[in-house]
């Protein structure tokens, strides 16, 4: 019988050395910038009660055919988490943090059902930041710089940061009724898709990419026009705050996001380095009314998810970010048999030295292949005469200083000044 060869699901994939070290650099750089601006990790499940996520928008694509939802076996609704903002809104609920602003960053697989292409996966990685207890315009402005200051610090010069607001209660009613007026009189214009969104939810027909709905979107009422004062003043203090840091923005007015909880700042960052459809690198904003929605006390919120695997996508295309170095400070070849090399390596690395080395009783030839291969800048040599001695030799095997022989015990003090430690 022929054995079964299973490869990873479509949509996911094997991230393998050096790229898993450049998605963990990344995480390391984003947890630094959070830490920095007070912070703190929150690491929540990767499953939880489908009920959770069904918050997060019934009329959207990511709840109605996206989830990976599921009976358990105690025969309750779970899902994998689609996204993080509910579940952190969840714990946020579930614990009643005393000291509000809570600020929190997080890291992690998502998983939605989309059909998988370049840049969309089924399983993705996001890092992000929610904000709980604050509806201070200047925490949208942190917020927006944190992501801001994040991509520069990859080095990416090609992010467009869209912005908008979608007001609140005080004036998105009005603006809903208006825009579902106009909608309905053009349904005629409309496909047959839009007009199903349009059923559910009429802010989200400005979000059809389909060419047919474009003519009736481009003269529909638009939400920037329609703010009450308050949300018209908030909108613009976080505006202001954006222009004192020197962050370009671009007012994107049918910017209206694939999650329904959001209310007034809303925001996107667009790689240009990236194909259109699949260009953005980040997205977040406020959603005001989800801890409400979610059992717990009115509390404003805001934050973003930022795309890992994207971002790197991004990175590629502009040449930046580059996969960290993987390759060991030291390589030991062993002559006698390969024994005394687990010796000499665990005494390396304890005094933290990386070191490699050759296995199966090679000979010097093989094993110096594979040392050259590593790349590393020094190799250990351990001869049977030597070794006899208390001696090694240390070979440069950038050729600049050829090679020594050394008293094994100074071994480590040796290598610790070679490499400049
Ligand atoms: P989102 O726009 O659904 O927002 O996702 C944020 C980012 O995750 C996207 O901009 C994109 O970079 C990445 N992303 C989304 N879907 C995929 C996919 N299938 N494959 C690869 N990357 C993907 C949220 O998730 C909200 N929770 C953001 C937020 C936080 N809003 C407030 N707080």
């Amino acid at each position: 019988m022929a054995t079964a060869k299973f490869q990873a699901l479509r949509g996911t994939r094997d991230i393998l050395s050096p790229e898993s070290e450049r998605q963990r650099a990344l995480v390391n750089t984003f947890a630094e910038q959070c830490h920095l601006a007070g912070y703190g990790h929150i690491m929540s499940p990767i499953f939880e009660d489908l009920g959770v996520f069904l918050r997060v928008g019934e009329s959207t694509d990511v709840v109605t055919k996206e989830m990976y939802d599921f009976e358990d076996k105690d025969g309750r609704r779970i899902a994998l988490r689609p996204e993080l903002t509910a579940s952190v809104v969840r714990a946020f609920v579930q614990h009643n943090p005393p000291n509000l602003p809570w600020k929190a960053w997080y890291e992690g697989p998502q998983f939605r059902h989309e059909r998988p292409q370049a840049g969309r996966y089924r399983q993705f990685s996001q890092v992000g930041i929610e904000v709980l207890g604050s509806d201070d315009p200047h925490v949208d402005v942190e917020v927006i710089a944190l992501g801001w200051r994040f991509y520069e610090s990859l080095g990416m010069q090609q992010v467009t940061l869209l912005l908008n607001s979608l007001g609140d209660e005080s004036c998105r009613p009005q603006y809903f009724t208006a825009l579902e007026t106009y909608l309905r009189d053009r349904a005629a214009d409309l496909t047959e898709a839009a007009r199903e969104t349009l059923e559910k939810n009429p802010l989200r027909v400005l979000d059809s990419k389909r060419e047919q709905d474009a003519a009736v979107i481009a003269e529909a009422p638009l939400m920037v026009d329609h703010l009450s004062a308050e949300t018209a003043e908030h909108f613009a203090a976080v505006r202001s705050g954006l222009e004192a840091l020197g962050i370009p923005y671009e007012i994107s007015p049918k910017l209206v996001r694939g999650l329904d909880y959001y209310t007034r700042t809303t925001f996107e960052f667009a790689s240009t380095a990236l194909e259109n459809a699949q260009n953005a690198v980040g997205g977040g904003g406020r959603y005001d009314g989800l801890a409400e929605s979610l059992g717990g006390k009115p509390t404003p919120g805001i934050g973003f998810a930022l795309g890992v695997d994207r971002i790197l996508l991004a990175c590629d295309a502009e040449d930046t970010f580059p996969a960290p170095s993987t390759v060991p400070d030291v390589f030991v070849v062993d002559l006698t048999g390969g024994g005394e090399a687990v010796v000499v390596t665990d005494r390396l690395r304890q005094a933290g030295i990386s070191a490699d080395r050759g296995f199966d009783g090679r000979s010097m030839k093989a094993q110096m292949k594979v040392a050259n291969r590593a790349g590393s800048p020094w190799a250990v040599i351990i001869g049977e005469n030597e070794l006899a001695e208390g001696n090694v030799t240390v070979r440069d095997m950038h050729g600049e200083t050829g090679q020594t022989l050394i008293s094994s015990a100074d071994l480590v003090t040796e290598l610790s000044s070679r490499l400049g430690r």
